[in-house]
């Protein structure tokens, strides 16, 4: 997506140029995923997909114009009067208002065009790049003063409140404060983060894209942090020691198998061992010990697709393939799964070579197209 068209959109619908264009970012997740609402740490960065919009002030009238450049899709609301949408796209929008306005910011009426690159429902966060863009965006164009993390805050609250999704932190603060080059370890407990060169010689990320979504997929995301929490609220009750799943051992688990589903405890049995994972991951990554790295994905894999249960038919597949292919170093399905993209470590002089294997198996399987895109790590949200 080219800035020009969406300003020139902007322009042909509005007749001014737009006060701000602001682009904001997908985000990959090199390790550490469903961890994010169980206190752990999460290993993710921000990237070359992204949306770009256009925002001003209304000063003509007190309605909210939005227009989705994509979709070819535009939308009217009112500040003092937001119902969510079958539409879709315009639910990320307004909820990003609600929270600020239940916040207590004073917002006026605007306009808004928006438009970009991040494939919809492929696992990349499109949609906490729209929500950390109309904030960012917001704050820039009446002056709100909100910080960078208030912006994570208040996208984040959108997302649980007026989509609906009871999502973590990682995919807003991943958008926001993303840094080239450089992948975030963000504790998601205190979080406080720290940022790790991400310049591993002679290797690709790269993504393969399944290009479905089950439909399940955001009703079982609530079930599993139920799930979670019903685990980790006896495991507190249980044991003075335990604050978080942090503080859980594999035995004290053990201990309450018989007071919960035998599925709730897969799922907390999963957790500490994918915290666990990040932290021997981030040791590796530090010490260049990319094959190491590369081994810890394929077992988080393992975990997502048996113990936690959020992969599919599609992504198992391509794990499996990039395993056997001998090719890749790791991989893994990404984000909140069923469905969208695996995140494959892949050295540089295989990567060709894997792609046009994984797009034939893929074609050859499931009579449907496999996208693949070798990424680079972009700045989070800014200003054009
Ligand atoms: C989605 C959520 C995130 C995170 C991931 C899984 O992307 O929005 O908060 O939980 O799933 O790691």
């Amino acid at each position: 997506m080219e800035n020009l068209t969406v300003a020139q959109k902007f322009k042909t619908l509005f007749g001014t140029e737009p006060v701000s264009i602001v682009r904001s970012p997908g985000r990959i997740n090199l390790i550490g995923e469903h961890i994010d609402y169980n206190d752990g740490f999460v290993l993710p960065a921000s990237i070359n997909k992204e949306i770009i919009l256009a925002i001003s002030p209304n000063t003509t009238d007190d309605t909210c114009n939005l227009y989705a450049f994509d979709f070819d899709s535009s939308f009217t609301f009112q500040l003092s009067q937001l119902d969510k949408t079958n539409l879709g796209w315009p639910n990320y929008i307004m909820g990003v208002v609600d929270e600020l306005q239940k916040a207590g910011y004073q917002l006026k009426a605007f306009n808004c065009v928006f438009g970009g690159n991040i494939p919809t429902g492929a696992g990349l966060s499109s949609s906490a790049a729209v929500e950390c863009g109309v904030a960012f965006g917001l704050n820039e164009i009446f002056k709100l003063g909100l910080s960078k993390l208030d912006i994570v805050q208040i996208s984040k609250k959108a997302e649980n409140h007026f989509v609906g999704v009871n999502c973590g932190i990682m995919d807003q603060f991943a958008s926001t404060f993303g840094k080239a080059n450089h992948v975030i370890k963000l504790d998601c407990k205190s979080l406080e983060y720290q940022y790790f060169p991400f310049q591993i010689d002679g290797y690709d990320v790269v993504l393969c894209d399944t290009g479905v979504k089950h439909s399940l997929g955001d009703s079982e995301y609530n079930t599993r942090r139920k799930e979670c929490d019903a685990a980790i609220a006896l495991l507190k009750s249980k044991y003075e020691t335990i604050k978080s799943y942090r503080d859980v051992t594999p035995e004290q688990i053990q201990t309450v198998a018989s007071e919960l589903p035998a599925k709730t405890i897969d799922r907390a049995n999963f957790v500490i061992a994918e915290i666990k994972r990040v932290g021997d991951a981030t040791e590796l990554l530090t010490s260049n010990d990319i094959v190491g790295f590369g081994q810890l994905m394929y077992q988080t894999h393992d975990g997502l697709s048996k113990l936690y249960e959020v992969s599919c038919e599609e992504l198992d597949f391509l794990k499996d393939l990039a395993f056997e292919s001998g090719l890749v170093t790791g991989s893994r399905m990404m984000g909140g799964g069923f469905g969208g993209c695996t995140i494959n470590l892949i050295k540089k002089e295989n990567t060709k070579s894997f792609i046009e294997k994984a797009e034939s198996a893929y074609q050859s399987k499931f009579q449907r197209a496999l996208k693949t895109y070798v990424v680079a790590i972009k700045d989070g949200t800014s200003l054009v």
